[in-house]
């Protein structure tokens, strides 16, 4: 973390609930790569401030930004969480069970593709996207977040700077190329308000217009 990051960091109180999950992902062996906290308080106040009532998750892991996002839903709001991995959906129900959500989420496992295109289907519609799964696929991300918005809806994305390698030239790869489309796109879509903060590992922020 820089200086200012770990300043601000210092001042908020121990997050009980939030440590647990953390230590559950520990735990287990599985990757720790849970957002930020600052970026998980920033989630909790967005959803909480625009009154969020359907949330979509795109990569659970162990269900720390769910519980964040969960936080700030509006009474009678739904999380819905998508997952590839059946253990790693597991142990984030179990968490946001444990955190008090067991009635307001719905995990969904599988592909995310598959299932976006299932919740289309369905006439599914969303007021507020977190996209923190594959990173090749943020900008297929991006379109279906739109297609199931509703007008209004606020969408944000972790990793933007893929810890340094989105502004490396000399990387190339899949999920580095489809980074920076994936950027210019939160900042050049018409459809979209964006804004994008460089803290942590970057977080993009838009309203569906
Ligand atoms: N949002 C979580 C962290 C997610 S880490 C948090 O902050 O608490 C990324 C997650 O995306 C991993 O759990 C990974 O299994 C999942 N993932 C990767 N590819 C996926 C795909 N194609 N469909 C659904 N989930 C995927
Ligand atoms: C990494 C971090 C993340 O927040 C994520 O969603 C995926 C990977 C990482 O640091 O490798
Ligand atoms: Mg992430």
């Amino acid at each position: 973390m820089t200086e200012p990051e770990v300043y601000f960091e210092s001042l908020f109180p121990e997050d009980r609930e939030l440590a647990r999950i953390e230590e559950s992902i520990r735990e287990r062996g599985m990757p720790e790569i849970s957002v930020e906290p600052a970026y998980g308080r920033l989630l909790t106040l967005l959803a909480a401030a625009t009154g969020a009532k359907a949330a979509l998750e795109i990569g659970a892991l162990g269900g720390y930004s769910g519980v964040c996002l969960a936080r700030g839903l509006r009474a009678g709001g739904t999380l819905t969480s998508l997952e590839l991995k059946p253990e790693y959906a597991e142990l984030a129900r179990a968490n946001l069970a444990a955190a008090g959500f067991a009635d307001k989420v719905e995990m969904i496992v599988g592909n995310a593709a598959d299932s976006l295109e299932k919740l289309e289907a369905d006439g599914r519609k969303f007021d507020f996207f977190f996209i923190d799964a594959d990173k090749e696929n943020y900008p297929a991300y991006l379109e279906w977040a739109i297609r199931l918005a509703e007008p209004g809806a606020v969408i944000a994305a972790d990793n933007t700077l893929l810890r340094g390698r989105t502004l490396n030239p000399d990387k190339q790869g899949p999920a580095v190329r489809a980074m920076r489309e994936f950027n210019r796109r939160i900042a050049q879509d018409e459809r979209l308000i964006g804004a994008h903060l460089p803290a942590f590992d970057g977080l993009a922020l838009a309203m569906v217009k």
